[in-house]
Formats: C-alpha cells, structure tokens, sequence
C-alpha cells in the first residue's frame, strides 16, 4: 500500500507555529505517511524563528513576502506559486491552518488542482465581515473549500455545522497550538528579559497587529498603556513589535522612551510562551495568544470588540476590552489592582484541549484514507474526476 502523501502549508508564524506539531508527528509517522511541507513566507523572518526552533525545513518555499505588501498581492503571489508544486506534487491532501490569505489563497489554488482540503482549526467565526479583518472571509471561504474539518472545540463544530457541512467529516480534536506548548514550555526555563525586570514587579505581556487596528485604533491602546505604566510604579511592559513597519514605527514613537515598557524584536516561540506563562497578566489583539494564555493560566484582556475564541470568554480568562482608551485604561487599572478578580480570571478551565491534536488528525486522515482506499491510485484517481 502506497503513503498517503500529506502536504502542508502555511506562511505566518501562527500557522507555523500551530502546524509544527502536525508536521513533527507526520515526520514520526513515516512508514504511514509522506509529508511535504510548503511555505508561502508570507512572513519571513517571523516564519523563520519558528522553522528555525521545530527543526523544520521546507520543501517548498514560495518566498512571497513584500514590504508593507498588500491582500492581493499575497493572494495573487501564493495560487500562482502553489499551481505549478501542486501538478507535480499531486498530494492526496491539503492541510491549511487557521485563517490567513495564505489559507485562503491556498485553498482555492488547491480546489482548481482537485486536491482535498483537511482545514486545521476550522470553525472559528465572528460572523462579522470586518472584524477581524480579513480573516473572517478568509477562513469562511476556506470552510467552503475543505473536505475534513478539524474543528478545536465543540463551539467551532457548531458553527460548521449551522452552516450546513457534513457531520461526517467535522471532529474536534482541541488545538494544535495546546500541542506546541508542550514543546516549548519549561519549568527551569530563564531568560535575560526576566532576570532584568525587578522581581517584584507586575509584568504585562503586550502584543497588537491586527490590520483593523492599526492606525488611531492601535495610537489609542500605546497612549493608554503609557498613561497606565506612568501611574502603576510596579508594573513592567514587555511589547514584542511585529516587524509591520507601520507598528515598529508607531510603538517607537510613543513607547520608545519608557524604562518600564520593554520593545524587544518579536520573541522566538519558547521565549514567548515562557515569558508568557511568567506574566501577570497579557494585553493582546492576537488570536493565538487567547489560547495559549488559556492554557497556560494567564489572563487576557483582549483588544477587540469581537472574538472568535468564545470559549475563553465564557471560562472568564479572557476579557474583550476594544481598543477604546477609556476602557482600556479601566480594564488594566482593574486587573492590576484588584487581586481577587485576578485570581478568579486564573483559575479556570482550559477549552482547547489537551496537546493530543495533531496526532488525533493523523489519525483520522489514516482513518479516512484507508476507509475509502483512496490511496488505491485507481480509486484516488476516480475520487479526483468526481470532486
Ligand atoms: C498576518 C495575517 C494575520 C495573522 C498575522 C500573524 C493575513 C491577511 N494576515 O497579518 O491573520 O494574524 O499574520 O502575525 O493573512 N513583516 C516583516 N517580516 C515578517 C513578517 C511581517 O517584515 O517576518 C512585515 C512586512 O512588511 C509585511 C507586513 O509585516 O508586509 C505585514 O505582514 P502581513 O502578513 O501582510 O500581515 P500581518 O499583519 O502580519
Ligand atoms: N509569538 C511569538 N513571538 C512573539 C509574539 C508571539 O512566537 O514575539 C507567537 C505566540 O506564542 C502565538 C503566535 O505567535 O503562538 C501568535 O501570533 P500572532 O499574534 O502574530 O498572530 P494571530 O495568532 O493573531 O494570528
């Protein structure tokens, strides 16, 4: 019997991240499968610390990223690159992560080359067009698109199945991202930014880079971070800056001059997520973090009106804050100071799972795979004429 020939891609460092622990288990799994990992760079040097950290190397790799590059430039980059590796790889199946355009842009270059789509993280839904944007759509689309859907909690298989995708093909298996965290975090773990910060202080974790905050959204949330750290004498702000140049900027302007607000290059993953698990609490735009702090047992106050994670919301570790001043202000002040509020926001559940994932996704592909012999080339072959 031949491999089921599994391909992989991705472009950003949250879809890196999020499909390491897929990729290291198909690596272990070689007998079954065969893995080909393609990365669009829509990100380079972010994408690049977390191959660099998994030990994963590409096979293919589109290079697409551009300066301050635009949607469509991303799109148009990633299906033109994808056709040709696509006619020659002809894998048995397409797994995207998440939603970003390289999901997106993927997944239909995918569909017109008659692949299967297996959508990691599937489900997720603002059901808000803008917000966040445009990832919304982007990953909607890719529900469309997919075939399998891997959905992180029962909440996303509800909304897969509310629009209408067949229950036989949605199984919810947690986050990979609950996967990657057993790689990276340590009980002995140090860091030269820990042994700096005072011991004593309170330390926030701050990151934003969502494209609809930036601009007088994101001006708003650094003003107010100031103004917070200016009136908390024990508090330490440690902000790693995305390399969006408009963000560098901005952060340089406004927080550059602070010695409690820490702008330090974005973090390689095991840094990040120790620093996190050490922090007080995490202010953050991120998608990704809202799970890990989940995990990890550490607050966010997260700056959007909208979230997709409804799961954190209702476990009470998560707090949608906006981008507004006033509440942003508010929100920080509160959690700093009132201890009982900050303990309850500690002590919860964790929703997306219990690091087992990725290998419940191998598990399910060998399942399907091997259920319909579609890794008989015959019937693969008649599978491919009839999708
Ligand atoms: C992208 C995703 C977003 C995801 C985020 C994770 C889309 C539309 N957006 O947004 O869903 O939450 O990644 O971080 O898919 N840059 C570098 N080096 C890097 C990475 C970025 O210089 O390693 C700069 C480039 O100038 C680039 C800009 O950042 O043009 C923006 O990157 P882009 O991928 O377009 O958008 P993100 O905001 O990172
Ligand atoms: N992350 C990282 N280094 C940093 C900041 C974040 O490795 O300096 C990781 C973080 O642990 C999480 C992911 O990047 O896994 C989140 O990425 P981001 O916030 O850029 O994107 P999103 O999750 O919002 O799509």
């Amino acid at each position: 019997m031949r491999k089921i020939k599994v391909m992989t891609i991705f472009g950003t460092r949250p879809e890196a991240i999020k499909m390491a622990p897929i990729i290291i288990e198909l690596n272990k799994q070689k007998e079954i499968f065969e893995s080909i990992v393609v990365t669009t760079a829509q990100h380079r040097q972010m994408l690049d610390q977390v191959l660099a950290f998994f030990d994963i190397k590409a096979d293919y790799d589109l290079n697409i990223m551009k300066e301050n590059q635009t949607l469509t430039k991303i799109t148009t980059d990633v299906i033109n690159g994808l056709d040709l590796i696509f006619k020659k790889e002809k894998p048995d199946i397409l797994l995207v992560h998440g939603d970003t355009t390289t999901t997106f842009a993927a997944s239909i270059s995918a569909f017109y080359n008659k692949v299967p789509i297996g959508h990691v993280e599937a489900g997720l839904r603002t059901f808000n067009k803008l917000s966040p944007f445009p990832e919304e759509i982007n990953r909607q689309v890719t529900d469309v698109l997919a075939d399998y859907y891997f959905a992180p909690t029962m909440d996303a298989a509800e909304n897969l199945l509310k629009e209408n995708h067949d229950a036989k093909n949605i199984y919810i298996t947690g986050n990979t991202v609950v996967d990657a965290l057993n790689y990276t975090v340590k009980e002995d773990y140090q860091h030269p930014i820990l042994d700096k910060l005072t011991q004593t202080s309170k330390k926030i974790l701050f990151t934003m880079h969502r494209r609809e905050n930036l601009g007088q959204p994101m001006q708003d949330v650094f003003e107010s971070v100031l103004e917070v750290v200016e009136s908390n004498k024990n508090v330490e702000v440690i902000f790693p800056v995305h390399l969006n140049p408009k963000i560098q900027k901005l952060a340089k302007q406004v927080l550059g001059f602070h010695d409690r607000i820490h702008l330090v290059d974005p973090m390689d993953v095991i840094d990040f997520h120790n620093i996190a698990s050490k922090c007080y609490f995490i202010l953050s735009d991120s998608g990704g973090v809202q799970e890990e702090a989940s995990a990890l047992k550490v607050p966010v106050l997260v700056l959007r009106e909208t979230t997709e994670r409804p799961e954190g919301v209702k476990s009470g570790i998560l707090k949608l804050i906006g981008t507004k001043k006033s509440n942003v202000k508010q929100a920080m002040e509160e959690l700093l100071n009132d201890v009982e509020k900050h303990k309850k926001m500690c002590n919860v559940e964790n929703p997306y799972g219990d690091g087992t994932a990725s290998r419940q996704i191998l598990t399910i592909l060998q399942e399907k795979y091997t259920q319909t012999e579609i890794i008989n080339e015959e019937a693969y072959e008649k599978l491919r004429l009839s999708y």
